[in-house]
């Protein structure tokens, strides 16, 4: 089921869950295993979560989706990482995806492995942190490609052709719909007037993935919060 909550804080609000996953789950598994975001609302995240004192050295980081940029480059959503948080906390292993790959679809297959050897097979994520795209999007899952509706239960990460209608127009890595509907805990952060439309079809819009690729949270397992502000909630 999918919990909204309504905050004027949002990174306060989702830095809360993410204390919670990380330490429940170590305090459960003895690990934590989570999945960082790219996007707006990355970075206040990082900012809130980098000083609380969580079991990090046991906490492995994987990341939602990747730009297909070399990791020192400013659309690298693991340069994002490495200087809001990972620089800051001592991890137990940072799973990069290689954005600089000269070949993706390797590139992807080589991830899905990692996942398998970190965390089992099939693995699943503690915590995945996601932003929404003005299009529906959630990860590099963008609207309008029929792959979308595909779960991808063998493949779990996935080489994407570069959007026409997002910015950046680069290809993309991303984790596929299999681990959004798989993690213990998804949270999504939504904040602004401009997300308002895309969020109320996310969650209450007639189901197609194709068009909006974010409804596959409401075919989650585990627990889904959406963190928003009182402007993105505005339509729901
Ligand atoms: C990325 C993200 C992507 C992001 C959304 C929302 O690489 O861009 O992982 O899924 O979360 O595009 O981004 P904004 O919050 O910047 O609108």
């Amino acid at each position: 089921m999918t919990e909204v909550a309504v905050v004027a804080d949002v990174p306060a609000a989702a830095a809360e869950l993410f204390i919670e996953s990380v330490g429940g789950a170590v305090a459960a598994r003895r690990r934590a295993a989570v999945a960082l975001t790219g996007g707006s609302t990355a970075p206040p995240l990082f900012a809130r979560v980098r000083t609380a004192p969580l079991p990090w050295e046991q906490t492995e980081i994987f990341f939602t989706d990747e730009r297909a940029v070399p990791p020192e480059h400013e659309l690298s959503n693991y340069r994002l990482a490495e200087e809001g948080l990972l620089r800051h906390v001592r991890v137990a292993g940072v799973h990069r995806m290689r954005g600089e790959a000269p070949d993706l679809d390797a590139e992807a297959r080589r991830c899905a492995q990692d996942l398998r050897d970190t965390l089992g097979t099939p693995p699943r994520l503690d915590l995945m942190l996601l932003g929404l795209g003005t299009d529906g999007h959630i990860c590099s899952l963008f609207a309008g490609v029929p792959a979308i509706a595909d779960r991808g239960d063998e493949e779990l990460v996935r080489h994407v052709a570069a959007p026409l209608h997002v910015e950046p127009k680069v290809d993309r890595l991303t984790l596929v719909p299999y681990l959004v509907v798989t993690a213990r805990m998804v949270v999504l952060q939504v904040t602004g007037s401009g997300k308002a439309e895309v969020l109320a079809r996310a969650l209450k819009g007639p189901e197609d993935l194709v068009a909006c690729p974010a409804q596959w949270l409401r075919k989650a397992s585990g627990r889904v919060v959406v963190v928003c502000d009182p402007p993105a909630a505005s339509r729901i």
